[in-house]
């Protein structure tokens, strides 16, 4: 198969996967992947990241401890988030995406303690039995380091696919930043961004079945000649 079309093709398999399978990937798969996380380029090739692998024993002792928080209110993003400063078409398309979700498991929009179990399953990483901890640096403003941070993300969940894994980009997980740094003994010098919980996709599950619209090349670029 010419390169190009392997290229497009994982583009496109790959998507957000919130439902799991049990079964851990091999050693030598995550291995593989962070190699090709690894080569994203970054501002200066500063490459800012560090990622803690979270599996296994630790992987449930950690979902525990962020419900257990959770639960406590003890809620310690290291860096803002607020849909309400969305707004126009990117608030709308934040809309759908959540109603396309909900719809998909069978959420009704006016069930709202369905709706808060289903998005504390964020807290546990979706049933997955690897994630990924996306650590950084502060920098001045911290937007030139984030952003070399969402070049590996997308690496790294693009090489998951490639190898039939896939996973999940989640901002939710950093809202316990603190907890999270206790439990896995880190500096606190060190931001967390998002993780990436990630594992071989349950493609029976409900959850996994639908995919979201994008909007069409026209409303995102603008030619100049
Ligand atoms: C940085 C980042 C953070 C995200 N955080 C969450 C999250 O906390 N929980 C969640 O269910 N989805 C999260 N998503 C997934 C998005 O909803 C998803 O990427 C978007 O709807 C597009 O769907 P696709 O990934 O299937 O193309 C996040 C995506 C990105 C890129």
């Amino acid at each position: 198969m010419p390169e190009s079309k392997l290229f497009h093709d994982v583009v496109r398999n790959r998507h957000s996967v919130r439902n799991f399978l049990p079964a851990p990937a091999p050693d030598a798969v995550i291995r593989a992947v962070l190699e090709d996380a690894q080569l994203a380029p970054s501002n200066c090739n500063t490459q800012p990241w560090q990622i803690h692998i979270v599996s296994g024993a630790k992987r449930d002792e950690l979902s525990k401890a962020i419900l257990a928080a959770d639960d406590a209110g003890r809620i310690t993003p290291d860096f803002s988030f607020d849909l309400r400063d969305f707004h126009g078409v990117y608030s709308q398309r934040a809309k759908d995406q959540g109603a396309a979700y909900y719809q998909a498991i069978g959420v009704a929009r006016e069930a709202t303690e369905d709706r808060r179990t289903a998005a504390r399953l964020n807290l546990d990483f979706f049933g997955a039995p690897h994630v990924a901890l996306l650590f950084m640096p502060a920098f001045g403003d911290n937007v030139r380091a984030a952003g070399d941070m969402g070049m590996y993300g997308q690496t790294f969940l693009l090489s998951l696919t490639a190898h039939g894994l896939g996973g999940i980009p989640q901002t939710m997980l950093g809202f316990y930043a603190e907890t999270i740094r206790e439990v896995l003994g880190i500096d606190p010098s060190m931001k967390m961004l998002f993780g990436i919980s990630f594992g071989y996709p349950d493609t029976a599950s409900a959850a996994n079945a639908y995919r979201i619209e994008k909007a069409p090349v026209e409303e995102s670029v603008i030619f100049h000649r």
